[in-house]
């Protein structure tokens, strides 16, 4: 637990997350169970971050070289990758989690369970890489803030769980209008 308590001390701001740091081969029931009885498996967990992680491949970032992956849970199963996709007019950037939902919503979906993010300088994860303020603001248009959930993760045996409420409190959304 050392790298965590070391991360906890760094970042106390996430310590409301849930931890959990699997390691060997353990995947039983001890996933996350959503209000609504979806439950995120660890065996799912790993896969979104798996598919995250292989989405850094096709991050384009001629000009930061952070490179960021996402994998986007629906309700219904399906996983939709993202990557960020940088512009010679910085503004014009896509990141990692936009992209995973604006494929998915492109292509008529609209319930969402979870998304695993991954990112670090050049494809190299050391760290946890949270959503940034827009991306949570578009998870927020979709997703209900307590019903949704972030994995972040520097490895698929090291990762934290939190809901979109915890990323984003008292947040505006569609039924503030
Ligand atoms: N980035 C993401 O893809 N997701 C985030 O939530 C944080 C930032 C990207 C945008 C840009 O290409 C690079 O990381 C540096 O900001």
């Amino acid at each position: 637990m050392g790298n965590n308590d070391d991360h906890e001390t760094k970042l106390p701001v996430r310590s409301a997350g849930t931890q959990i740091t699997h390691r060997g081969t353990h995947v039983a029931n001890t996933g996350v169970e959503l209000p609504d009885r979806i439950k995120i498996s660890e065996l799912k967990c790993r896969e979104l971050i798996a598919k995250a992680t292989e989405m850094l491949k096709f991050s384009y970032t001629p000009y930061s070289h952070f490179k960021v992956g996402a994998a986007l849970l629906t309700r219904s199963g399906k996983i939709y990758g993202g990557c960020n996709i940088e512009n010679a007019s910085f503004g014009a950037t896509n990141c990692a989690e936009r992209t995973a939902f604006f494929k998915a919503v492109s292509e008529g979906e609209m319930e969402f369970a979870a998304i695993a993010v991954v990112g670090g300088p050049e494809g190299k994860i050391a760290d946890f890489c949270p959503p940034c303020g827009i991306c949570r603001q578009v998870m927020r248009e979709f997703c209900d803030p307590e019903n949704f959930y972030v994995i972040l993760a520097r490895s698929e045996a090291d990762y934290w769980v939190y809901t979109l409420e915890e990323l984003l409190p008292m947040s505006f959304g569609p039924d503030d209008l």
